[in-house]
C-alpha cells in the first residue's frame, strides 16, 4: 500500500514555533497541498479535479492549486469573486450549489461562470432566466448512512426524477450536460462511489433512450484524509473507481470536487493551555483556540482531533475547552492526555478541513494567525524536513 505522508511537525519545530509566534498558531505546508493534488490526479488520471474551497479558502491554497491546474467547485458569489480577483477564469469554476442566489448569478454572469448542479425544476427556472444556454448536471441523491457527512440528506434528486429534470432543463434551452453525486464526505471505501457509478450509468443509458446526449459525470468529493477510528486504503479504493470509470464511462468528461483531501493533511495547529480546573472530579484543560475558533469543526464537520503532547506520563481522561466564556465551548470530554500545566503546547495534525474555513471571532477573540510552513521554516533556520511524513 502507498502511504499517505501527512504532514506532522517535529517537537522541535513546534516548540520554535511557539516560541517565535503566539499561539494559537496554524501551519500550513503548501508542499502537503501539492502532494495531496498530484496523488489525486495521478490515481484518478482521467478526472479534472475541482478543489471544494468551502474546505479551506486560504488564498495561498487556492494560488498553489490554481498553478497546478486544478478547477474549482464554488457555493457562493462571495467563492466565485475571491477567485476572479485572483485572476482565475469563470470557465474553470463549476457552480455546484444545487440552491442559488440572485447575487450568485449575478457573479456568474460578471466572471463567466457557466456550469452548474441543480437538483429540483424550481432550480431549472432560476437558472433558464439567470443564466440562459448554460451547462447543467442533475445532482443525484445517493444514499450513503456510512458517510462522516452525508450530503444527500439535504441535496440530491431522487433517482426516478432524474430523466424528467434532464429533460425539463434541456426543454428550458438549458444544456443538459450529465449527472453529479457526493457520496458524503470522508468515504472510507469505494462501494457507494461504485454504487453511485451502476445507478449513473442506467441513467445514460437512459437518458441516450430519450434523446439526451449526457457528456459529463461529476463524482464529487468525498475522498478521506486518515484518521484514527477507521483504517482504508485509499490507493486500492481510488483504483477500483478509476477502474469503473474507464470501463463505463471512457468517452465522458469526468470530473469530481475533492475539499478534504485536498486541505486536511496540510494544516498542523499550535495550541497551548490557559488555564486548569477540576470540576466534579474531572480534570478540565482550557485552550487558547475552541469551539468558535479552529476546533469549529468538532461541530460542523463532527471530527475527532487528535491531540499530542510531548511531556510523559500517566495518562488520564480529561476535558478540553476552548477560551471564550461560552459553555458551548468545549471541544472534547473523556479525551486521554498526560497531565498538563499552564503555558504547555499541544499539536493538532491533520486540521486543514473545515476548521479555520468555519473559525469566528466571537467574544472577541482572535482567528489562530496562519503561516506557512515551507517559508517559516527557511525564516527560523528550521530544516523543512522537521515536520515528518507520518
Ligand atoms: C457539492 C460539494 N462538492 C464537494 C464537497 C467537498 O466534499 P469533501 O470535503 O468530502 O471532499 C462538498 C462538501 O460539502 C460539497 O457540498
Amino acid at each position: 500500500m502507498k502511504r499517505l505522508g501527512c504532514f506532522q511537525l517535529s517537537q522541535e519545530a513546534v516548540e520554535r514555533l511557539a516560541a517565535n509566534y503566539e499561539t494559537p498558531l496554524l501551519v500550513l505546508s503548501l508542499n502537503q497541498i501539492e502532494k495531496n493534488y498530484r496523488f489525486l490526479q495521478e490515481h484518478l488520471p482521467q478526472v479534472k479535479l475541482h478543489y471544494a474551497m468551502k474546505a479551506n479558502p486560504h488564498a495561498r491554497i487556492l494560488e498553489r492549486l490554481s498553478e497546478l491546474g486544478s478547477s474549482f467547485d464554488v457555493a457562493s458569489d462571495g467563492e466565485i469573486r475571491t477567485l476572479a480577483e485572483m485572476g482565475i477564469s469563470g470557465d474553470r469554476l463549476i457552480y455546484a450549489n444545487p440552491i442559488k442566489t440572485e447575487r450568485g448569478f449575478k457573479a456568474c454572469r460578471d466572471t463567466g461562470v457557466h456550469k452548474f448542479t441543480f437538483d429540483s425544476f424550481s432550480e431549472v427556472d432560476k437558472l433558464a432566466k439567470a443564466c440562459p444556454g448554460a451547462t447543467v448536471l442533475l445532482r443525484l441523491r445517493i444514499d450513503n448512512a456510512q458517510a462522516h457527512v452525508d450530503l444527500n440528506k439535504k441535496f440530491g434528486a431522487p433517482r426516478e426524477n432524474a430523466i424528467a429534470l434532464l429533460q425539463a432543463a434541456q426543454a428550458a434551452g438549458l444544456n443538459a450536460a450529465g449527472i453529479a453525486f457526493h457520496v458524503g464526505s470522508q468515504t472510507v471505501c469505494s462501494d457507494p462511489y461504485l454504487r453511485a457509478l451502476d445507478i449513473t450509468k442506467e441513467l445514460f443509458d437512459e437518458a441516450r433512450a430519450v434523446g439526451l446526449n449526457l457528456t459529463t459525470l461529476d463524482i464529487g468529493g468525498g475522498f478521506p484524509i486518515p484518521e484514527s477510528k477507521v483504517k482504508f486504503n485509499l490507493s486500492e479504493m481510488l483504483q477500483q473507481i478509476a477502474a469503473r470509470l474507464e470501463e463505463d464511462f471512457a468517452d465522458v468528461d469526468i470530473w469530481a470536487e475533492p475539499g478534504r483531501y485536498m486541505c486536511g493533511t496540510a494544516v498542523n495547529l499550535i495550541t497551548s493551555v490557559i488555564g486548569i480546573n477540576e470540576r466534579n472530579g474531572q480534570t478540565w484543560y482550557f485552550l487558547d483556540d475552541g469551539i468558535y475558533g479552529t476546533f469549529s469543526g468538532v461541530i460542523f464537520d463532527q471530527w475527532d482531533f487528535k491531540l499530542i503532547s510531548f511531556k510523559k506520563g500517566k495518562r488520564h481522561q480529561a476535558t478540553f475547552a476552548g477560551p471564550s466564556c461560552d459553555s458551548l465551548d468545549i471541544m472534547f470530554r473523556g479525551k486521554m492526555t498526560v497531565p498538563l500545566e499552564v503555558g504547555d503546547i499541544l499539536l493538532v495534525p491533520a486540521c486543514g478541513a473545515y476548521t479555520s474555513a468555519s473559525a469566528t471571532t466571537f467574544n472577541g477573540f482572535h482567528k489562530a494567525q496562519i503561516v506557512i510552513w515551507e517559508e517559516v521554516a527557511q525564516e527560523l533556520g528550521l530544516e523543512e524536513k522537521l515536520a515528518a511524513a507520518v
